[in-house]
């Protein structure tokens, strides 16, 4: 699959940002539809679905959540990622040129997906420090300690060992963008990523043989409509987002490398197939690890960005020290493995943003975004020990990077996004360019949703979601 390699340049789109002065740059493109929704996909899994969709299941209703998920990743995810691809095939060029290319006043909307890469970074690379000391603990032979009760806190509470392993997962980021050796990681990936992706269908299916996750499946699977809350729909657009990689110009670089005869829907059905299933999957290893382990009480259950990382040394435990060393060791190594291919892409995004906006070299961009980077982690990091005092409505330091960056600016985006093609460009341009190759099934669907429902729905959802968390309205 040589075409996944295109896309260490995804993000090194410098010239984009200048259309008009100068011939954009050609596109190789993928050869193959399978590599175009490979690579698309390869993007949007990561801890998005094996960390963060979990413990926002479980903490906001389990099945409820599950079906509002789905239920939005039908519509406004469907709707959106069609016109992220198709406005990045149209115009050939990242979100910056492709929104200058098609409306010069509406650069802006670029602009501020730009952000969202910018703000996710930093706080992606304390989850994947946390993630390396997992691995750590397991390969040392510490899997048994790592699944004690109260070793989670006691880690991110800690003040140096948090720090060390960032300051580790940023660094081999970094250095491997410095030196350009992505391809490599991207050639490991194929045939890493597929392995996760087998290793957490089994550890679920082994999960739910295990007495006591019952209840889990049934918490997990079966909506009950009675814990349906507004913050369930809050929780599940804002990882709708996060998942699949849109409102933050990702899609629209994909697009751009999208060749003209490969078909826009379908691939669009196989990316969210592949991206929901294996978060479905990994909240079927962790929620009913947690009932079977941990009992799956209310205060287990709404832990927040630690529940993963509770529950899953426990059902390693479970095998035994020998053979648990060994899968917790492979498992955490696997999730690393997707954690980093997922921070050096969104390296790149931002040092391709440094590039276009303070002209730098990539040399004196990469060494920008790596600083940057590691003071923009620092709060979050210490938001679990020296500044845990410091919170706003409940939110940690991580949780409000990730509130910023998911709840405000991917719905604005998204928003902006919807008003720009439904009203600015015309649906009907998206449309054309769907239809080059054939018929677009879901046209009137789309028109009606991209033009009404997504905008209006996003709105009030912003809307609310930002005063429900200053208290101005109280839900
Ligand atoms: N979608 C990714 C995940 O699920 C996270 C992510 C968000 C991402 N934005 C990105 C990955 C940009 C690569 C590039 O984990």
């Amino acid at each position: 699959m040589e075409e996944k390699e295109n896309l260490s340049r995804s993000a090194e789109n410098a010239d984009e940002a200048r259309v008009g002065e100068e011939t954009p740059k050609k596109h190789s493109g993928f050869t193959s539809k399978i590599g175009f929704v490979l690579a698309a996909a390869g993007s949007a899994v990561g801890l998005g679905n094996i960390w963060r969709f979990p413990y926002l299941a479980a903490q906001y209703g389990g099945g409820i959540f599950l079906l509002t998920y789905i239920v939005f990743a039908l519509t406004f995810g469907f709707v959106l990622m069609i016109a992220e691809i198709a406005i990045g095939r149209k115009t050939g060029k990242s979100a910056v040129g492709a929104f200058r290319a098609l409306n010069k006043k509406f650069a802006f909307i670029g602009i501020l997906c730009s952000l969202v890469p910018i703000l996710i970074m930093p706080y992606y690379s304390v989850i994947g420090g946390w993630v390396g000391k997992y691995l750590a603990a397991f390969v040392s032979g510490n899997g048994a300690a790592a699944a004690t009760d109260g070793y989670f806190n006691a880690f991110i509470s800690s003040s140096w060992q948090p720090l060390v392993f960032f300051f580790a997962f940023v660094t081999v980021t970094f250095v491997i963008v410095l030196l350009g050796v992505e391809k490599g990681v991207e050639k490991s990936s194929k045939i890493l990523m597929p392995i996760l992706v087998v290793l957490t269908i089994g550890v679920a299916i082994y999960v739910m043989t295990v007495p006591g996750a019952g209840a889990g499946i049934k918490y997990y699977l079966l909506p009950d409509f009675r814990k349906f809350s507004i913050k369930t729909v809050f929780a599940a657009l804002g990882q709708l987002f996060y998942s699949m990689s849109l409102a933050m110009g990702i899609m629209i670089t994909y697009g751009s490398y999208m060749k003209k005869d490969a078909k826009i829907e379908s691939s669009v059905h196989q990316i969210e197939i592949f991206d929901t299933g294996i978060a479905l999957f990994a909240g079927l290893m962790v929620i009913p690890a947690t009932f079977a382990f941990s009992g799956g009480s209310p205060e287990q259950l709404g832990q927040g960005p630690g529940l993963m990382f509770v529950a899953l040394p426990k059902v390693f435990e479970s095998f035994g020290s020998v053979a648990g060393g060994v899968m917790g060791s492979f498992f955490f190594a696997l999730v690393l493995f997707a954690a980093l291919t997922s921070a050096i892409s969104l390296m790149e995004t931002v040092v391709s943003i440094v590039i276009d906006f303070a002209k730098l070299s990539r040399r004196k961009a990469c060494v920008v975004t790596y600083a940057g980077t590691l003071v923009l982690g620092l709060p979050s990091l210490f938001g679990f020990s020296i500044w845990s005092g410091f919170t706003v409505g409940g939110m940690t330091i991580l949780d409000m990077f990730d509130f910023i960056s998911n709840s405000v600016l991917m719905p604005v985006v998204a928003l902006l996004t919807c008003v720009f093609v439904g009203y600015i460009v015309n649906s009907q341009t998206v449309i054309d360019e769907i239809e080059l190759n054939g018929p677009f099934r879901k046209k009137r669907f789309f028109n009606v949703m991209i033009k009404y429902v997504c905008p209006i729905c996003i709105a009030v959802i912003l809307i609310t979601s930002v005063l429900n968390v200053f208290g101005i309205f109280k839900l």
